[in-house]
């Protein structure tokens, strides 16, 4: 049976393992690493996909900004990075983590949810191209692997530029939002 639940201090260096299998470079487990160290983490929302007592998959929500034309600075969540073992990928894993995070961002009156990737992947969710709800990554990419999610909270003010905080440098984005 495949336990979802908040990661514990005692997994983290199996949760960076795991980003690190799963995209083939350490980048993303130093998000994850950096995250935990900032204002912009929230236990609750770092979750792991547990196995037999061992973690196989984890996904990451945490606080980013949303800045509108007139320079209003909103809060919203990103979804990122989410990985599977690559020993149990493609075993409806990434579903349940995606999922059950979305329910407690809903629970926690979270307006909106904003991921870059696979375009095939996320629109099962409720994902839609977030240029669709005039949001905008602060990066060039297909229009198509940048989406959002909106939840009941969200209203049409939530739109503008994406403001990534310090952690995301190490993937290489442009910083600008939180400590
Ligand atoms: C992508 C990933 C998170 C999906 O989680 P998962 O538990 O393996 O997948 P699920 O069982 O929930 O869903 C299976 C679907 O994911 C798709 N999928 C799996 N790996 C994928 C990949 N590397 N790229 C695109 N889609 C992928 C499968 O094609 C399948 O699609 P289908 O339902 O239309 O057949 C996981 O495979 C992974 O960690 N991949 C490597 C790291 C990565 O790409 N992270 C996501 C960055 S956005």
């Amino acid at each position: 049976m495949m336990e979802v639940r908040p990661e514990r201090p005692d997994e983290y260096e199996a949760v960076e393992q795991i980003h690190t299998l799963a995209f083939g470079t350490g980048r993303e487990a130093k998000v994850v690493a950096r995250t935990r160290q900032s204002l912009q983490y929230t236990p609750e929302l770092s979750l792991v996909a547990v196995l037999k007592g061992r973690p196989v998959g984890h996904i990451l929500f945490s606080q980013v900004g949303l800045e509108d034309r007139q320079g209003v600075m909103r809060k919203v969540v990103v979804l990122g990075p989410l990985a599977i073992h690559p020993e149990f990928q493609n075993l409806g894993t990434g579903k349940r983590l995606v999922e059950e995070g979305l329910a407690r961002l809903e629970a926690r009156g979270v307006p909106l949810v904003l991921v870059r990737g696979h375009a095939h992947y996320y629109p099962r969710f409720g994902f839609v191209p977030s240029v669709q709800m005039d949001i905008h990554p602060p990066f060039a990419i297909a229009q198509d692997e940048y989406m959002a999610r909106p939840l009941s909270a969200y209203t049409p003010d939530y739109r503008g530029m994406v403001r990534y905080p310090a952690a995301f440098a190490e993937v290489g984005y442009p910083v600008e939002f939180g400590l």
